[in-house]
This record gives structure tokens, C-alpha cells and sequence, in this order.
């Protein structure tokens, strides 16, 4: 519409800001990465200026998008972010600056990769392509989801599929499903087997070794034992890299019992997949190759901004017949078939281009040196626990970059002290670390997947926590 057609323009539309909003905007936006190239001496709590901004009513009417985003800078600045090179808390991530960027046109964009997205979807199509080949997977198909829950969700519906193939119309009567995954898979699993309506009863839990990786042997004696009840096995979900030690599961093994069974194979490798592509992890995960599906998030090792998770399946077929419907509105010509008929989501960000601009600006190999490094400080990390007189490391040194390690102190109870201590240690802000109970034993569990992170950022872990693990004791 035009002025001449009798409407004035609409305060949402920038017109003369424009310029100066974009300005301010990328003014910002170089201010945070700036602040991220070290790290900050603490957090900064949350000021009675924030929590007036927080409860304020809604605006009626605007202060202009300069001022605006500078509220919502402040309101980041007391905010956790994951780019910081000392955030080693769940599993986090970067930030990535190039893929932020891309991010940006995308948005801008606003292009749907649920239906006909002219070239977009072609560069999808290649950014799966390179993600499989990155870390080694025979792609037959695949979709970009919303992070490793929506792919192991999707996944798992393929698998569903095949072992029930009426079961989208007529639900699973009397057949009673068994899902198989070890007793450290994420949470996400048991999920994705609620939501499919699997019952999470019938996912089994198949025990882990002194490495806490999955016992095929007790898997395949759990199948036979199930196949002989009459149950139908569903999927078998293999961990590459446990949350919460980062132990990978034995593929290999657990391809040949699925094959053996007949069973979907599927990797969870939401955080540790991106390692398969290292030369000094990189074999622990032979046996990828022949998984039914894989997931990765690219928003945890490949150092992208979040959402951008990516699942790889051997049969593109296998994801529609999961999820294909024919809708009036999204009417297929003979021959296409829209991106929307082989994932769970409809409208759909254009997440790939993150990804395939990151890898086109630094291209693979700078990856590899990435992960490569933050597992080599993950090893340091867990050589300095041991020598330390004060910290222990829980485990062997780790797989992939998540070193589970703990204070000892000089009485009283050590799980009290170290759960404590890492709540303390969040309030003190210098470093950020969460705490987990292994097998009853609570522990800090840094977890290294930035590629800002040092060795100074490491070494801080342990000089920060026993300042603070000090003064609890001294308290
Ligand atoms: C092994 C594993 N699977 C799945 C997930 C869930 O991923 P998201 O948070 O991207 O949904 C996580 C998250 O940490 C994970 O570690």
C-alpha cells in the first residue's frame, strides 16, 4: 500500500530508523563477542532495574528499536550465556559468530522449509549431506529439527513405523512394545517413548560396564528374553556420548545384535556425534555406519547458536511413511513431495543455513582442530584432578569432554560439601559448573564444548573451586 492509496506507514515498519538500528544492533551484537573473548570476573545478579523491566505492564506504545535493544542487552548481560569461555555447565554451547550471522539473514528471510522453499531447500539437502559425511554416516535422507528431544522423537516414530506399520491408524491393539537404551541415555528417550504413546514401562534399561557404556551382551540376552514373551521390539537407542559422563556406547557391538534381531538401530549422538570426525576419538565410534538413524545437535559440539539439531536415516522412506499426510491446502504434484511429509514440525526456520555457512566460512578440518582441542583440555582437565591433593576425578579419563571430579574436604560429608559447592560457584560467577549424582556419589560435572574455552579456563575450574570449597569450610 502506498501513501497514495491513502494509509500512512505502520510504526512497525523502520523506515528513516532503519539505518540506525542496524548500527546500534550490530554495535551490540560486536559488544557481546567482544566481552565473550574473556572471561568475566563474575556474574552480575539481577538488579531492581531488571526486575522493574520484567514486571513492567505492556507498552502501548513504543520507545523506538535502539533503546529497545538496549534493555535487551542489559537483560542478556544478566542472563547465562553459553558463549562465555567458562561456561561449563550441562552441555552448553558457543554461539558461533559466522553462524550467528547467518542466522540473522534467515531470519530475515523468514523463509519455511515446510513446503516449497526454492533454493533453501537444496542447500538443506546439502548441509545433511555434509553433516553424514562429517561424521561418517551412509545418508539416505534426514531432516534438521529443533534440537536432539525432536530428533530422537522423530527417529523413533520411524522406528515405531516399521515394527508397527498400522500403528498410526489403529494404535498398537494388543502388541506390547520394548525399546532398549543403557541406564545413563538422556531423559529425552523416555520422552520420545511416552509421547509415542510406547509406554516409558517398556523401555528397557540394559546395564553399562566400568565405562559406563552399554553391555551388548546383556542387550541381546534382553531381546531374546523379550522375543520369547511375545513383546516386539521396537528400537535399540545407542549413546554416543552419555550426558553425563560422555561415554559412548559400544556401535559396533550393538549393530551386530540389531542386525541379529532385527531390530532399529538408532545413535543418540546429540552432544558426542560431532567427535566421530576426530582423529583422537573418532574410533570409539566405529559402527556408526550402520545405524537405521543418527542424531546430532550441531547447536552443542558444532559450536552453532541454538536450534539446530540434525537427524540422519539410512531410508529417507522410512521418515515418510512416519509422518506423511496429504493435506488439501499443500496440494504434491506427481513426484514431489513437500520437506513437511518426513518431519514432525510443519512451519520450519531455515536452521540449516547456520550450519552450512559455518562450514562453508571455516570449513571442516577447523571443526576437527575445535573438538580436538576441547577434548585435549578435558583429558588435562582430569590429569590435574588426580594430581591435585584436594579433587578427585570419578572416573577413568573420559571418552569425550565431560570430566565428572569432585572436592574432597577436610571433614564432613563430601557429597553435601560438593553439591554445595557448585551452587556456590554458580553464585560466585567466575565459573559456571553443575553439579550430578552418579551412582549416589554427587560430584561437579564440568562439561568442555566451547571453542573459546582455554587452558587457563580449565585450570580456573579447579583454582575457583577450591577457593570457594574453602571458605564452605571455613564458613
Ligand atoms: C545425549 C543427549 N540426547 C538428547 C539431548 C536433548 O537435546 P536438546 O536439548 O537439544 O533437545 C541431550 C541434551 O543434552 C543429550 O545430551
Amino acid at each position: 500500500m502506498t501513501h497514495a492509496e491513502g494509509f500512512s506507514e505502520l510504526a512497525v515498519q523502520l523506515q528513516e530508523q532503519r539505518q540506525e538500528a542496524l548500527h546500534h544492533g550490530l554495535e551490540l551484537v560486536g559488544s557481546a563477542w567482544r566481552s565473550f573473548d574473556q572471561p568475566r570476573p563474575a556474574q552480575p545478579p539481577i538488579s531492581e532495574h531488571t526486575l522493574e523491566i520484567a514486571d513492567a505492564p505492556l507498552p502501548g506504545t513504543g520507545v523506538g528499536v535502539p533503546a529497545a535493544l538496549d534493555v535487551a542487552a542489559h537483560i542478556l548481560d544478566e542472563s547465562l550465556a553459553h558463549a562465555r569461555p567458562r561456561y561449563f555447565g550441562y552441555i552448553g554451547s558457543s554461539g558461533l559468530e559466522s553462524a550467528v550471522l547467518a542466522d540473522a539473514l534467515a531470519t530475515s528471510h523468514d523463509t519455511n522449509l515446510a513446503a516449497e522453499s526454492a533454493a533453501a531447500y537444496l542447500v538443506e539437502q546439502q548441509a545433511l549431506r555434509w553433516m553424514a559425511e562429517y561424521v561418517g554416516y551412509p545418508l539416505g535422507g534426514g531432516t534438521f529439527t529443533s534440537g536432539g528431544m525432536q530428533s530422537n522423537l522423530t527417529a523413533l516414530m520411524a522406528a515405531r513405523t516399521r515394527a508397527f506399520p498400522l500403528s498410526r491408524v489403529d494404535g498398537l491393539a494388543d502388541a506390547v512394545p520394548v525399546l532398549y537404551a543403557s541406564s545413563d541415555a538422556h531423559s529425552s528417550i523416555e520422552r520420545a517413548v511416552e509421547v509415542l504413546g510406547l509406554g516409558s514401562g517398556n523401555l528397557r534399561r540394559v546395564p553399562i560396564d566400568e565405562h559406563r557404556r552399554m553391555d551388548p551382551r546383556a542387550l541381546s540376552a534382553m531381546l531374546d528374553r523379550d522375543v520369547d514373551a511375545g513383546r516386539v521390539p521396537v528400537a535399540v537407542v545407542a549413546t554416543a556420548g552419555t550426558t553425563i559422563t560422555g561415554a559412548v556406547d559400544p556401535l559396533a557391538a550393538i549393530a551386530d545384535v540389531c542386525a541379529d534381531h532385527g531390530v532399529w538401530m538408532h545413535v543418540d549422538g546429540a552432544y558426542g556425534l560431532p567427535a566421530a570426525a576426530s582423529s583422537s576419538a573418532g574410533l570409539l565410534f566405529a559402527g556408526l555406519d550402520r545405524a537405521d538413524s543418527a542424531s546430532v545437535d550441531a547447536h552443542k559440539w558444532m559450536f552453532v547458536p541454538k536450534a539446530c539439531s540434525v537427524l540422519l536415516v539410512r531410508d529417507q522412506e522410512s521418515l515418510t511413511r512416519a509422518f506423511r499426510h496429504d493435506a488439501s491446502y499443500m496440494v504434491e504434484e506427481e513426484g514431489y513431495r513437500h520437506p513437511v511429509d518426513g518431519t514432525l514440525e510443519y512451519s520450519r526456520p531455515f536452521r540449516s543455513l547456520k550450519l552450512w555457512t559455518a562450514f562453508r566460512a571455516h570449513g571442516a578440518d577447523a571443526f576437527r582442530d575445535a573438538i580436538e582441542r576441547n577434548l585435549l583440555l578435558a583429558r588435562h582437565l582430569h590429569g590435574l584432578a588426580s594430581e591435585h591433593p584436594r579433587f578427585e576425578p570419578l572416573l577413568p579419563p573420559p571418552d569425550l569432554s565431560i570430566v565428572p571430579l569432585r572436592r574432597i574436604p577436610s571433614t564432613g560429608d563430601v557429597d553435601a560439601h560438593n553439591m554445595r559447592l557448585a551452587r556456590e560457584l554458580q553464585k560466585d560467577g567466575r565459573v559456571y559448573v553443575t553439579s550430578a549424582v552418579i551412582d549416589g556419589v554427587a560430584c561437579l560435572r564440568p562439561c568442555i564444548v566451547n571453542y573459546r574455552t582455554r587452558t587457563a579456563d580449565v585450570e580456573a575450574i579447579l583454582d575457583v573451586a577450591d577457593e570457594v570449597g574453602a571458605k564452605i569450610e571455613n564458613a
